[in-house]
């Protein structure tokens, strides 16, 4: 047993896969009251639950922007999404596993006159092989923990202006693949032999525990963050993985998933119901509130990662 495995090993309580276990036979709660004139920011709207989650506040009333990797998709859903509810909808163009592109969107978010109500850290996929980004950065770790990190960080000047606004990470239940924490020589998998399922799972728990952190400026400033597993749901994760994940996915999977519309109505919840006004630094399955493992509530865990997360991007040249 390693150092990591005997500080949480005590810690672990059957009773919480047992709640996530009752959680997931739950349905979202539901929030039918309109969002007109508010501003929804969702990254990775072309597809799956992004996609869904833009038509839900769309439905409501709200205006919308996508920050969107594909002009082309982006197009056609914003095309759609003006037809069908003709609401203002516009989008960014950038990759979010690219810290140049990642820094570009956050100084357009920053320089919207508009308070951003809703800030939705949606992009996001699962990669059976490692993937390395022209940054040199483990593709996970960018787009899943850096990218929603260094938006929310470059944004803190608005929110300190603007004093309102809730963040949502979409999640996973999968961060409690990271059973017994990150690896903090190896945050990059370059040592170790790379998962799919557990590089994921390591990149959400980072995001889990970075949220911890930035709750705590956001607090002084009104502003909510919270994180939420948004169910397993049928959406085009996993495309660009080989021909048997493929196959394995629409036969075994998806089978066995529900609708990502399930994961549109929490994130409207989460995003707009009063009842969440002053909810904060929470992990929510659907709309549930979930006490999160031994690993994801580690405040030393976070601040070290915090600490190593400045370095790194100090190196990379990043200033947010
Ligand atoms: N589906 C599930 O059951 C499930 C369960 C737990 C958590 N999640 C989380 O839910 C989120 C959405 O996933 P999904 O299932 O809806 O998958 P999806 O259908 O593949 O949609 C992912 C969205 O993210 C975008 N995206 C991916 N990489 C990007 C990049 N580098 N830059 C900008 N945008 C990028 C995609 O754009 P393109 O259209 O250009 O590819 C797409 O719009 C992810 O964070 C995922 O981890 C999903």
């Amino acid at each position: 047993m390693n150092a990591a495995m005997r500080r949480y090993w005590s810690q672990y309580k059957w009773s919480n896969i047992l709640q996530m276990v009752r959680n997931m036979k739950r349905h979202p709660k539901r929030n039918a009251e309109l969002f007109r004139d508010k501003l929804v920011v969702i990254t990775g709207a072309t597809a799956g639950i992004g996609y869904h989650t833009a038509r839900k506040y769309a439905a409501m009333g709200a205006s919308i922007i996508m920050v969107n990797r594909n002009p082309e998709k982006s197009e056609r859903v914003r095309g759609d999404i003006v037809e069908e509810f003709g609401v203002p909808i516009e989008y960014v163009v950038a990759d979010l596993a690219l810290l140049k592109d990642i820094q570009r969107a956050g100084q357009y978010l920053l320089s919207l006159e508009k308070p951003i109500d809703v800030m939705i850290h949606n992009a996001g996929a699962y990669l059976e092989s490692r993937k390395e980004t022209s940054d040199g950065l483990e593709a996970n770790f960018a787009i899943h923990y850096l990218c929603p990190l260094i938006l929310t960080r470059m944004l803190m000047p608005k929110y300190r202006r603007d004093r309102t606004g809730r963040i949502l990470f979409v999640s996973s239940e999968a961060y409690r693949f990271a059973a017994w924490g990150l690896d903090f020589e190896d945050l990059q998998w370059q040592r170790r032999r790379y998962s799919g399922v557990k590089a994921y799972g390591a990149a959400k728990l980072a995001q889990i525990l970075c949220m911890h952190v930035l709750a705590k400026d956001l607090a002084s400033y009104g502003v909510t963050i919270n994180a939420m597993h948004p169910g397993v749901v049928r959406t085009e994760s996993g495309k660009a993985n080989s021909r048997f994940y493929q196959f394995y996915k629409r036969n075994i999977i998806d089978k066995f998933s529900g609708s990502p519309e399930i994961s549109a109505e929490a994130l409207y919840y989460l995003g707009s119901s009063a009842d969440l006004a002053h909810a904060s630094d929470l992990f929510f399955h659907l709309t549930t509130q979930e006490e999160l493992t031994p690993p994801a509530q580690d405040l030393e865990a976070a601040d070290a990662l915090w600490k190593k997360t400045g370095e790194l991007l100090c190196e990379k040249g990043v200033r947010s």
